[in-house]
């Protein structure tokens, strides 16, 4: 009797790892994150220049202001306050805040 060969097809399981590496600037077009800021100058909310300013050196301003991505929160930058975004997962906030205060 022959030996029956079994190949293996594995080239499915490596398709779902390639969406983890986008862009920040990408997922923050995804998330809607530009619907009320931009980089460079203030819309609703303020520029993420001056974000990165404001933060420049704090420690512990990542973990703060990635919980107030996904909560929401107002009273830093003036009169309106940033709406919960319940569309963010903590560890998508992070990514998004690390990219914020790098401009
Ligand atoms: C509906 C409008 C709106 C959307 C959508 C929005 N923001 Fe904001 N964002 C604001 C406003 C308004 C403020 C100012 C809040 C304040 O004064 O405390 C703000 C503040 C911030 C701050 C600074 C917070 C602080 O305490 O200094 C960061 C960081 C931020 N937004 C990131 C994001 C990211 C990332 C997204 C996308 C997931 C996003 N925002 C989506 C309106 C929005």
């Amino acid at each position: 009797m022959k030996p029956v060969l079994l190949l293996t097809l594995v080239t499915g399981l490596f398709a779902a790892q390639a969406a983890l590496a986008a862009d920040p600037s990408d997922l923050a077009k995804a998330k809607n994150c530009f619907g009320c800021h931009s980089v460079d100058h203030k819309v609703v909310g303020p520029a993420f220049k001056d974000v990165a300013a404001k933060y420049a050196g704090q420690s512990g301003a990542e973990n703060k202001l990635a919980n107030k991505v996904v909560a929401g929160g107002g009273g830093v930058w003036g009169g309106m306050a940033m709406p919960p975004n319940t569309q963010v997962t903590p560890a998508e906030a992070h990514v998004l805040v690390k990219w914020v205060l790098s401009q």
